[in-house]
């Protein structure tokens, strides 16, 4: 007969007390607080911390803490009709430690879309500013939840879960997005397993998705692999 551990009744408030004071908010944050005002990223500096070290205060100027990356439309003449445009800690140096970030998402008119992808470090809102977008996230039970979302209206992506964005209005769309990490990164899903260096083996691809070689070399050559 197995045995049973029973706490005693302190034990067990104090186990729950742990859990939800310790635990459970560590789960939920996102990047580490910052332990200064302000720690702008040397890009250059040789040595190598988890974040970047912090540029001499003295050389720190009001540019540092601006950045007009996503003023602009992108180009989205390419195989997906879209073009993320990049406000991450590697664009942007002044968003080191702070744990924010931003992308800008141009849609050609038509079918452009941001193929399924996922963000390992952090968590997605994005909001509408142009056009008329089917979005979507699928959990790792294979559920999807989706939406056809207009100007102004809002979505979350949750951390690490593959996501999409689809135009499906009749102009061009574009949407801004903000992430809990000031260096999200991003997996996208087609380039990943089809336009890698080296190649990821065929007998993997072929047996993964059941297709045969002629048709993965068909894909990574759209691909531009
Ligand atoms: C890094 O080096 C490049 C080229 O040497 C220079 O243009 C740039 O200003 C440097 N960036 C920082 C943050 O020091
Ligand atoms: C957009 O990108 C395409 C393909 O790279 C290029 O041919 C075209 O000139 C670019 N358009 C603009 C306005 O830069």
């Amino acid at each position: 007969m197995a045995t049973m551990i029973t706490l005693p009744r302190p034990a067990l408030i104090l186990t729950i007390l742990f859990l939800v004071i310790v635990i459970l908010p560590s789960a939920c944050r996102a990047d580490p607080d910052p332990l200064q005002d302000l720690c702008v990223a040397d890009l250059n500096a040789s040595i190598s911390v988890n974040g970047f070290p912090c540029k001499p205060l003295h050389e720190v100027k009001s540019n540092d803490f601006f950045y007009d990356g996503l003023s602009k439309e992108g180009n989205t003449t390419n195989v997906f009709g879209s073009k993320v445009s990049i406000g991450d800690v590697l664009a942007f140096p002044g968003l080191n430690t702070l744990g924010v970030s931003w992308n800008r998402v141009d849609f050609a008119a038509g079918t452009g879309v941001n193929p399924p992808h996922l963000h390992p470090r952090a968590s997605e809102t994005l909001v509408v500013l142009k056009g008329k977008l089917l979005v979507g996230f699928i959990t790792t039970t294979h559920v999807l939840y989706s939406k056809v979302l207009k100007a102004g209206e809002m979505f979350v992506f949750p951390r690490g879960l593959v996501h999409f964005q689809l135009n499906v209005g009749k102009g061009k769309a574009f949407f801004l997005a903000a992430f809990n990490s000031q260096n999200p990164g991003v997996v996208i899903l087609p380039t990943t397993l089809f336009v890698t260096t080296p190649s990821i083996p065929n007998e993997v691809l072929s047996k993964a998705f059941q297709i045969d070689a002629k048709v993965i070399s068909d894909i990574r050559s759209k691909l531009g692999s």
